[in-house]
């Protein structure tokens, strides 16, 4: 019998950074569509904790803060034994090709990027270079692991784009090296805005805290925010429709209740079709306590064994450093330096 080879499976990469506690936004815009994509693809998921130190961050919490996401992708459903589940500054090749790739790429392009221009807004105070060459060291995250597919949220894009852009011109100029890596969006849960200030990103880093649900919130705490959440003053009968534009509090709601709930938007509106505010915010609530409560009892179970989640993130980067260091041996011929003697 004739043997068909069996096609290799594509591979994924993806991370979050730990800057603070992971938030429903990062749940339902990263981790859950990870987990779906668990099976079919090749999977490596990292916890950036090298890109967290763009901002200042306490050492007690920033360590605190690894292993509690680690121990939310595990409870999310990111089988140890089926993903590669690791912590970047643990496979320092990232470090290395994040340095080669800053010298190629221009200092215009990094200018131009709008998560650049927006955090150094913010941060008046500490825009460092880092912050800068955030997207070059993104860059060798996705390629040193030749990465086909990066499931990311919206605001992502741009850093998948600029990624492209340095593989295409490396390999423009040394032959095929990297991967083309492409950026893969969920439809809904893509962007959740803020409950308190609904036309920007839910973020950690927000003034407002009840406008950022987090995963290891406790019901009480995601039904006082839900209940809070901005909407709008709309005084018709069934003020619960999606309108993005005119109504974004609304709209975010309804998203955000379609992504825990796996229902259609259609369905969702035609649920909440006669009802008011009243009775649609706590419901969103009730779905959101709901898909996050296995979670958040499981991650908290594995935070109560710190070994275990050690032995994890060992064995991650392990696997990891494996792969990266073949693309680095590649790299470093290409480029130009001098073999790496053994000492
Ligand atoms: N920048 C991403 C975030 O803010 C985290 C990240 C770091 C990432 N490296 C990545 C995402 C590589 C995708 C691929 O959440």
């Amino acid at each position: 019998m004739e043997n068909t080879p069996i096609a290799p499976k594509k591979r994924i990469f993806s991370a979050i950074k730990p800057t603070g506690d992971a938030t429903l936004g990062s749940y339902l815009g990263a981790i859950k569509n990870w987990v779906s994509l668990r099976d079919e693809y090749d999977c490596l998921y990292c916890i950036a904790d090298l890109h967290a130190l763009t901002v200042r961050n306490d050492p007690a919490t920033l360590r605190r803060r690894v292993l509690e996401q680690l121990a939310i992708y595990v409870a999310a459903g990111l089988d140890p034994e089926k993903c590669v589940l690791y912590v970047q500054s643990h496979v320092p090749a990232h470090a290395e090709l994040g340095w080669i790739l800053d010298c190629y790429t221009m200092f215009g392009e990094l200018s131009r990027m709008t998560q650049f221009k927006d955090k150094s807004r913010k941060n008046a105070d500490n825009v460092n270079a880092g912050l800068f060459t955030y997207p070059t060291l993104m860059a060798a995250d996705i390629l040193l692991y030749q990465a086909d597919l990066v499931p990311v949220g919206e605001d992502q894009t741009q850093h998948v784009e600029i990624c492209r852009d340095i593989a295409n011109r490396f390999n423009g100029a040394y032959g095929d090296t990297f991967t083309m890596p492409e950026a893969f969006v969920p439809k809904f849960g893509a962007r959740v805005m803020s409950l308190s200030n609904p036309t920007s990103k839910m973020s950690k880093s927000e003034e407002d805290a009840n406008g950022c649900v987090l995963v290891m919130d406790s019901p009480e705490e995601i039904m006082r925010k839900f209940k809070r959440a901005v909407t709008d003053s709309d005084t018709v009968a069934s003020p619960v429709y999606y309108d993005k534009e005119n109504k974004p509090g609304v709209a975010n709601l309804l998203s955000i209740y379609c992504a825990a709930t796996g229902c259609t938007m259609e369905s969702a509106v035609a649920e909440f079709e006669g009802k008011g505010y009243g009775a649609f915010k706590p419901r969103v609530g009730e779905a959101v306590v709901e898909m996050l409560r296995p979670v958040r009892e499981k991650a908290n179970e594995l935070l109560k064994d710190k070994d275990a989640l050690v032995s994890i993130y060992t064995d991650g980067a392990a696997k990891a450093a494996y792969l990266a260091e073949k693309t680095m041996r590649k790299v470093r011929r290409k480029v130009g330096l001098t073999e790496r003697p053994r000492y």
